[in-house]
């Protein structure tokens, strides 16, 4: 199995895969961080920025973090010299704990469901502990309900698939909790379609979890 920096090198050295515009999700992601008075919002796997940026244009402390130099260099030449809420670093999400700053928001786009179950676990581990009390932690994942994709490739754990060199994890409604520690509220669970057009023109859809959790940790003195 490649490497997923071997892999999204490769695949974002075409270019912006899937356009500028950001996913469904970020624009629902935005009222939940009114709702939350969210500031600070870290992005990893933010590949080359299309919801980073938004978020930035819409007034939050963006932290972009990725592990494909490709996707970084994309993210960096998009920005304005006068934008100064919108950083990016090239970086394994895994080893964030280290960084040392703790977000009001983490937003996780198609990220998780890359792993197989060991490092999903450790994945949402190293999420929480950049969250702050009170945070919110939103993520989308693909659906067991996406039909189409489901199946597709050599299942290597239960309904998780070595699909084109990556693998995929398609979430149950009931897995999804699982996941979450137990102090994290769910505010919402919901499936929606999100359809990716790349620069040849093809089209690929894909059902997918949009969950919205807030950390209910207490602060400690
Ligand atoms: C499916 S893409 C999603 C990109 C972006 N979130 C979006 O929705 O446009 C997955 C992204 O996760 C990044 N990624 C995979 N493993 C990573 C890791 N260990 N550390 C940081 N980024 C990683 C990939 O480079 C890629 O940009």
């Amino acid at each position: 199995m490649i490497s997923q920096k071997e892999y999204w090198d490769g695949r974002f050295k075409k270019g912006k895969l899937w356009g500028d515009q950001p996913c469904p999700s970020a624009y629902r992601t935005v009222s939940y961080l009114e709702k939350n008075c969210s500031n600070s919002i870290l992005v990893p796997g933010c590949g080359y920025g299309r919801n980073s940026a938004y978020f930035a244009k819409n007034g939050y402390d963006v932290t972009g973090v990725d592990i494909s130099h490709e996707a970084i260099k994309h993210a960096i030449s998009d920005v304005k010299a006068d934008v100064t809420n919108l950083n990016y670093q090239l970086k394994d999400l895994f080893s964030l704990s280290s960084i040392g700053t703790e977000f009001d928001a983490v937003f996780l786009s198609n990220v998780i469901h890359l792993f197989l179950e060991k490092d999903r676990a450790k994945l949402v581990q190293v999420m929480d502990s950049l969250i702050k009390p009170n945070g919110l932690f939103i993520f989308t994942v693909i659906s067991r309900s996406d039909s189409k994709n489901f199946g597709v490739g050599e299942e290597v754990e239960q309904n998780t698939f070595l699909h084109n060199e990556k693998v995929l994890h398609f979430y149950t409604t009931e897995e999804i909790r699982g996941i979450l520690p137990s102090n994290y509220k769910i505010l919402e669970q919901e499936l929606h379609t999100q359809t990716e057009k790349d620069p040849l023109g093809n089209e690929e859809e894909l059902i997918l979890w949009f969950v919205v959790t807030k950390n209910n940790k207490h602060f400690s003195l």
